[in-house]
């Protein structure tokens, strides 16, 4: 589903140079799940924006779905985001007026791939179905990261990045929700990379992969 080939990646300041990737290569299917790890810093969310086009690379190929996504206008690269990735923060990002089911039929709607039946099933799937009229303050954390989580499956992507999904919730919360993450995405055929600092949260994915020093190992 994407391809990362032999990319450069480095940010630089006045005194020193940060290789995020050197001559980084990476791949995942259709399906195929993985944790990245690292040490804070190491480059995981720079990696993740340049798998959704949010971020450039200094040198190497950026293929998703067979297609280089630097051939893409800054117009196509926000259809492609909207119709075929779903993204997932550390922070919610919900929009305070507006209901948990509106929040997560969003982007479906923009991207004109809204399916009630698939929505509802998506909302009892992550076990908030009772609270889909309800704002987001009237949810708990963990509720609101199952409502963000919804939002960003609801179109049906084929591709979904979650960066530290579950950075603020409890260890229980946390295994629940990267379960019911898991199996959506496998249910979808989608391809899920889940950013985690937690060995636990990474023991649900089917492989994990390390970043360091701009290069990534297979660690389990
Ligand atoms: N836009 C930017 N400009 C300069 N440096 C950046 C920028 N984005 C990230 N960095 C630096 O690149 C490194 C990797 O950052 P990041 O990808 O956020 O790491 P991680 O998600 O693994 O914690 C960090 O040292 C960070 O300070
Ligand atoms: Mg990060």
């Amino acid at each position: 589903m994407f391809e990362l080939k032999h990319i450069d990646k480095a940010f630089r300041d006045r005194e020193d140079e940060i290789h995020v990737a050197r001559d980084l290569s990476w791949s995942l299917g259709a399906g195929d799940n993985a944790a990245l790890m690292g040490e804070s810093g190491a480059g995981k969310t720079t990696l993740m924006n340049i798998i959704a086009g949010l971020d450039t690379v200094d040198a190497g190929e950026v293929l998703v779905g067979g297609e280089p996504i630097a051939g893409l206008s800054q117009a196509e690269l926000t259809t492609f985001r909207r119709n075929r990735l779903g993204l997932i923060f550390q922070k919610f990002h919900l929009v305070p007026a507006l209901s948990a089911w509106d929040n997560a039929a969003l982007q479906a709607r923009l991207a004109g791939a809204f399916d009630k039946g698939f929505a509802a099933h998506l909302f009892d799937m992550l076990g908030i179905e009772q609270l889909a009229h309800r704002r987001p303050e009237q949810l708990s954390g963990g509720q609101q990261q199952r409502v963000a989580i919804a939002r960003a499956l609801m179109h049906k992507p084929q591709l979904v990045l979650a960066d530290e999904p579950t950075g603020n919730l409890d260890e229980a919360t946390s295994d629940t929700v990267i379960e019911l993450l898991v199996s959506a995405a496998s249910e979808a055929d989608a391809t899920l990379v889940v950013v985690t600092h937690s060995a636990a949260i990474a023991s649900h994915l089917s492989h994990t992969w390390r970043l360091a020093s701009g290069a990534l190992t297979r660690a389990a």
